[in-house]
């Protein structure tokens, strides 16, 4: 039996007079990879918020790795382990792919490169680690801003793995792509589960993907979770083909 990486108890969220998010539960296991499905307005970015300490809940606890981040600055969140992807800022376009990827790999270094100051070297390995795997490696030396839309989200996802989280979230992670980039994205999502045993909570509208991808899938409607299963379950679902998936689906 894997460890318990992510306890969420009793959440709820309000803005002003609208739950967004209703007494949410959830349970993560070391290696998991969650789907969360609902319709536009489910909750799930605020959920995906909540987690990282961009809103603040108002009731309900947030365990990971046993430690209450509940409420904790989204810095410290990072720190503990929780890394979200695909938040376009993060990327400084005027530098390569290289020098984007080693700057939040020295700053998850934090004080090393301090002491021994000789920034140019250090955190070199593990940057082009980092870059293969994300299969960046023939656009090390371009500048970001250069890039295409497929290999900025590549390059999104290699700046969240520098800061070596144990949890992975992922809000759409393949909205605006095109098939081939969809496809790739999730075979490097599905490595980064399998062979690193990265937890990974994701979001996503494409159904496809979702079967395919995840161990498990939630559906959320107007806040609350609804059916969780494994994707046979969701799929075979009553509720989910009413409320989501619709006649045909
Ligand atoms: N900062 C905010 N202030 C006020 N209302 C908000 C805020 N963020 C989200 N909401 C509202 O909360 C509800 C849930 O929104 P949320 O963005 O979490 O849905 P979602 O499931 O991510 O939808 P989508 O699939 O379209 O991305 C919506 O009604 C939305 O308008
Ligand atoms: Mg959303």
């Amino acid at each position: 039996m894997s460890r318990k990486i992510l306890e969420v108890t009793g959440l709820n969220k309000h803005f002003g007079g609208l739950h967004a998010v209703k007494d949410f539960n959830l349970e993560l296991f070391e290696g998991d990879s969650l789907a969360i499905i609902g319709p536009n307005g489910a909750g799930k970015t605020t959920l995906f918020n909540l987690l990282t300490g961009y809103h603040k809940v108002d009731s309900g606890s947030i365990l990971f790795g046993g430690m209450d981040i509940t409420n904790r600055p989204s810095h410290e969140i990072a720190r503990a382990g929780i890394s979200r992807a695909f938040q376009i800022t993060n990327i400084f376009p005027k530098l390569t792919v290289f020098e984007n990827v080693r700057s939040a790999v020295q700053t998850q270094m934090g004080k090393a490169f301090d002491v021994f100051g000789r920034a140019d070297k250090i955190g070199t390995e593990e940057t082009e680690n980092i870059v293969d795997l994300c299969g960046l490696d023939k656009r090390i030396r371009i500048v970001a801003g250069e890039l295409s839309q497929g290999d900025k989200k590549k390059l999104e996802l290699a700046l969240a793995l520098a800061g070596k989280p144990k949890l992975l979230l992922l809000d759409e992670p393949t909205a605006g792509m095109s098939l081939e980039e969809t496809r790739e994205t999730m075979i490097l999502v599905d490595r980064l589960n399998e062979e690193f045993n990265l937890t990974v909570l994701f979001t996503e509208h494409d159904m496809a993907v979702v079967f395919n991808h995840a161990h498990r899938v939630a559906l959320l409607h107007n806040g609350e979770i609804i059916v969780v299963g494994t994707p046979e379950q969701v799929r075979m679902n009553e509720t989910v083909q009413r409320i989501y998936l619709g006649e045909d689906a």
